[in-house]
């Protein structure tokens, strides 16, 4: 598990972010940048290389490694502390909260500004890393930088499609974007897996839940990883949120896609609450009229 940055942020000096940024700059060459390399890198003195390279090893912001040559790179903490500090910098961010959810491919906290938002930090591409990592003693590249590249691909991925698809769309506003993280509106509510809707609830829920699948379409996108686990439900209405691997209307796949998202919903709810799902409603079809823009409502 990646560590929360937030509480070392008032200990790290201006100083030890050059000393990351200079290690972030090194990495776009090779995984493990070369210690010599790092007062260019870093515009520091070779002391100060030295002292900061000390505070961010401690910190478990940078790791080190001698191979052919001494070499650092980025631990995923020293990543997401220089996006924070943009963040900051940028007063997207003011206080920091408390986790809101922790997973394999992201981790996503509270923070305010004016008002609550969610931070998330993408982790694509770390595993796979870690695992890769294990097996082989790598000195060269171009997979290598890839969890870093990989998880700000996905973030800027996610940035961009809640852009489009704000406010047309239930998601979670977009606020700003920076490295591997984004900064979205904070969702009231619970997860749908964790609803329990009353009876009479049920088909206007999984209604604007398939209206959103249609809008989302109609905006250009299918989420393709649609289930009760990227749901928020409230009294309000519902927001589908967790965008990344979304793919765009004209993809080959993408009425496959669809379906599937659609069956995904459909099963979940036939399986929650039986026999509230009218039995002739189909995924197939519901795919077809989204697709052709003919759908109107699941309620007759
Ligand atoms: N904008 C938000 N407001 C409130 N909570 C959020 C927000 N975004 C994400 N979360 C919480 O964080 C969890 C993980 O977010 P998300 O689904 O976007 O990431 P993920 O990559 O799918 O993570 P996981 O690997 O755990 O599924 C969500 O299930 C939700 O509980
Ligand atoms: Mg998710």
């Amino acid at each position: 598990m990646v560590r929360n940055v937030a509480e070392l942020l008032p200990e790290l000096e201006a100083e030890d972010f050059y000393l990351l940024s200079g290690v972030e700059q090194g990495m776009r060459f090779s995984e493990w940048v070369q210690r010599e390399k790092l007062p260019k890198f870093a515009s520091l003195t070779e002391e100060e290389v030295d002292y900061r390279l000390e505070r961010c090893l401690k910190r478990g912001l940078v790791e080190k490694k001698t191979i052919q040559y001494e070499g650092y790179t980025l631990q995923f903490e020293g990543y997401d502390a220089l996006a924070l500090r943009t963040l900051v910098e940028r007063e997207t961010i003011g206080e920091f909260g408390s986790p809101l959810g922790v997973g394999k491919e992201s981790d996503v906290y509270e923070v305010r500004s004016y008002k609550p938002l969610a931070l998330k930090y993408h982790r694509e591409g770390y595993t796979n890393f870690r695992e890769v990592h294990k097996e082989r003693d790598y000195t060269s590249d171009k997979e290598h930088v890839s969890w870093m590249y990989t998880a700000r691909k996905a973030a800027e991925r996610e940035h961009d499609i809640l852009e489009e698809l704000y406010p047309d769309v239930a998601v979670p506003r977009p606020i700003d974007q920076n490295r591997h993280a984004i900064v979205m509106e904070k969702m009231d509510g619970v997860e749908l897996s964790r609803a329990k809707l009353e009876a009479d609830q049920v088909l206007g829920v999984l209604d604007l839940l398939v209206g959103e699948v249609a809008g989302a379409y109609e905006a250009g996108y299918v989420h393709a990883d649609m289930s009760e686990y990227n749901v928020f439900v409230n009294e309000e209405g519902v927001k589908v949120f967790d965008w990344p691997q979304a793919v765009p209307t004209d993809h080959a796949n993408a009425d496959e896609f669809l379906e599937r998202d659609l069956e995904n919903l459909l099963g979940y709810f036939r399986r929650k609450y039986p026999r509230r799902v009218p039995d002739d409603l189909s995924s197939d079809d519901l795919a077809e009229s989204i697709a052709d823009s003919s759908f109107e409502s699941i309620r007759e």
